[in-house]
């Protein structure tokens, strides 16, 4: 089993865009059993399978002390897919998590729910606090989606630093150019400064996932959006296989 967080500290970078697609990738062209496990209370990852949250339902914290995660999981429309959705009581998952005093209980639950998957993919939200701390504790691989810009790089150094302050030892980081855009300069540039990251374009079949709430492999599979998810998660799956030497 391996957990791969999506992570930034910074919103509307494309996180939940690639963990929604990331996801699929790992459920449909890997066929491994798949989790996306979305931690933001934006909840944006279940609409972009195409799930609604459930209708006045009382907000059931996975993380408090006696509950089994798998009780909340749902299924989704794709094989091998599933989605353990946030729900109201992720707003206090900070102060719950401190409350709880247990430094490892995200990573805990991810081994709890390795009985049932091969790969969990954490939907994170843009913060620093507990929640990323015990998100660093749990990752095998943290994936950074960093817009295209001169001050790419030291953004990621940001991430890098933060990552190393509250796991040890820390998981491997990987740097993504998110929405990069080869017809603007400074996006050219950031490609030029580091030609060995991944890269996903921005493109309109990629942001009409919102719109049919389907991963882009799903509805138009040979677009560039589409191809370099697949390239992506390719890479991530060369990483985890080389985790152990
Ligand atoms: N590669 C892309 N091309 C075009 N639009 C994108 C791309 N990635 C994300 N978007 C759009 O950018 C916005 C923010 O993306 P989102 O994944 O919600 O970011 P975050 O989770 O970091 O806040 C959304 O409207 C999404 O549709
Ligand atoms: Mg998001």
């Amino acid at each position: 089993m391996a957990v791969v967080a999506i992570y930034s500290v910074k919103g509307g970078v494309g996180k939940t865009t690639l963990a929604a697609n990331l996801a699929w990738c790992s459920a449909t062209i890997s066929c491994r059993h798949t989790l996306l496990w979305d931690l933001d209370a934006a909840g944006g990852a279940g609409f972009l399978l195409g799930i609604d949250p459930r209708e006045k339902r009382k907000a059931e914290s996975v993380f408090a002390r006696d509950k089994e995660p798998e009780k909340l999981v749902r299924k989704t429309s794709y094989p091998r897919l599933d989605l353990l959705p946030a729900d109201e009581s992720i707003r206090e998952l900070d102060n719950q998590l401190v409350q709880l005093g247990k430094r490892k209980r995200l990573a805990k639950l991810a081994s709890t729910l390795s009985k049932d998957y091969e790969r969990i993919i954490l939907d994170c939200p843009p913060v620093l606090n507990e929640v990323s701390a015990q998100v660093m504790r749990a990752a095998d691989l943290v994936i950074v989606p960093l817009p295209p810009s001169p001050l790419s790089a030291r953004a990621f150094e940001l991430v890098a630093e933060e990552v190393a302050a509250h796991a040890s030892p820390h998981p491997p980081i990987l740097p993504v150019l998110s929405m990069l855009d080869m017809r603007r300069r400074l996006h050219r540039e950031a490609r030029d400064e580091n030609p060995n990251w991944p890269a996903i374009p921005l493109a309109s079949a990629v942001e009409q996932c919102a719109v049919r709430r389907m991963p882009v492999g799903a509805f138009a599979p040979r677009s560039p959006g589409a191809r370099a998810f697949q390239h992506l998660w390719t890479a991530i799956e060369r990483k985890l296989a080389s985790r152990k030497g």
